[in-house]
């Protein structure tokens, strides 16, 4: 089997899964479950300075689209805020967790006031936790760092957080940034040990009977697997020019979608939706697939791949645009339902008595290709 070991903040992990911070992470009971279902490390739900993100509204979760198109997605669409417990309490929880489970925890904390940051992550390390993520970010709505740009606020105070707490330090950056590389540039330069990329975005859903916001009546977090994509691009766009490890999170629905990040440069990958959704146990799934790439690529160890897609994403003048295919219907495969028909805007598809043709209109565009449910639609090199 591949060794799906690897070194994350100087801590010796079995494998780089690491079950992200959420309700699923509150208590060491519900960490358990995921120590038990393989995790290489936990991140505990976050510690909030307001008190008031600490009480989650009931009920807090919704499944919404869950059948975007013809394909199987969803939108996880969520008001769940702080963990419950205050700075004690928290701190009780970790050296709990500590004692009773055997894979490494990572606390995280997001605070509003200057001072706090330092002395709930002095706090942190005198509970035994072995890293802590500072939480830029809550897509539910919490007030987090006041200012407009929580990166270069936290910039400034790592220095002061780090003189009172040796902890590897590991911001977590907002998913909503116009440039998520240049402020993981500035949070190294300011000494943070590691990055996560990212939390989720923030969202708004309305309900059409009463006309009013979703849920709790405001904004939520919302992801699912649409969103790793993103997660890749800037993943993949800042580990070549880091030295400190990225833990990708966001849309990691299977052992593939690891494999991705760390092709793109990711040290260590975070699960939260999948979990919620799938339960604990989806980290075994997520495992096995992983070790089936690595399998199947003749890979014995991480290292060997990570990073591997950084140095083969082109620029946009090398891109090929000059190679052209073109549509072509296998005539026992259609089933006539009529769908390239209508969803070609070219206007390439033509119907001769009862069957259908690929136009010269054709553009090679390969939607059809895509789409067609028999998959009777091919692409044919020109
Ligand atoms: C219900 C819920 C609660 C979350 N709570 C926290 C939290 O307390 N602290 C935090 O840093 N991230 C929190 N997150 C964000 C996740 O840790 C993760 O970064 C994000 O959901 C993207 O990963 P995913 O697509 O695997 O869910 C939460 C996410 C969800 C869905």
């Amino acid at each position: 089997l591949p060794d799906l070991s690897v070194n994350y903040l100087g801590l010796a992990l079995k494998n780089p899964l690491l079950a992200a911070p959420a309700g699923a992470t509150e208590t060491l009971a519900r960490m358990k479950r995921a120590e038990e279902a393989g995790v290489g490390g936990v991140v505990v739900k976050t510690l909030f300075e307001q008190e008031l993100a600490r009480r989650s509204p009931s009920p807090r979760f919704r499944v919404l689209r869950p059948e975007l198109g013809r394909s199987e997605s969803f939108v996880l669409y969520s008001y769940e805020q702080a963990s419950a417990f205050g700075p004690q309490e928290y701190a009780a929880e970790i050296s709990r967790a500590k004692e009773g489970l055997s894979v490494p925890v990572i606390a995280s904390i997001a605070c509003v006031t200057e001072e706090k940051w330092a002395e709930y992550a002095r706090l942190m390390e005198q509970a035994g936790a072995d890293a802590l993520e500072l939480n830029l970010s809550c897509p539910h709505g919490a007030k987090m760092l006041s200012r407009a740009d929580p990166c270069a606020e936290l910039e400034r105070l790592l220095p002061e957080i780090r003189r009172t707490c040796r902890l590897p330090l590991v911001p977590k950056l907002p998913g909503q940034l116009t440039d998520p590389v240049a402020a993981a540039l500035r949070l190294e330069a300011a000494g943070a040990d590691g990055l996560v990329m990212f939390n989720r975005f923030t969202g708004l859903d309305i309900d059409l009977e009463s006309e009013r916001p979703l849920l709790h009546g405001s904004y939520a977090g919302h992801g699912g697997p649409w969103a790793l994509y993103y997660v890749l691009r800037w993943v993949s766009a800042a580990a070549p020019r880091l030295r400190i490890p990225i833990s990708a999170s966001g849309g990691v629905a299977s052992g593939a979608d690891a494999a991705k990040l760390l092709l793109a440069g990711a040290t260590t990958v975070q699960v939260c939706t999948a979990m919620l959704v799938e339960g604990y146990g989806v980290i075994r799934r997520m495992l096995r697939e992983l070790e089936d790439f690595m399998s199947a690529k003749g890979y014995a160890r991480l290292s060997e791949f990570r990073g591997k897609a950084c140095g083969r994403i082109l620029a946009a003048e090398q891109v090929d645009r000059v190679s052209r295919v073109r549509g072509e219907i296998d005539r026992r495969r259609c089933d006539r339902c009529g769908l390239c028909l209508r969803v070609c805007f070219y206007g390439a598809i033509e119907t001769e008595g009862a069957e259908y043709r690929v136009t010269r209109a054709c553009e090679g565009c390969g939607l059809c290709a895509e789409l067609c449910l028999p998959g009777a639609i091919g692409l044919v090199r020109i």
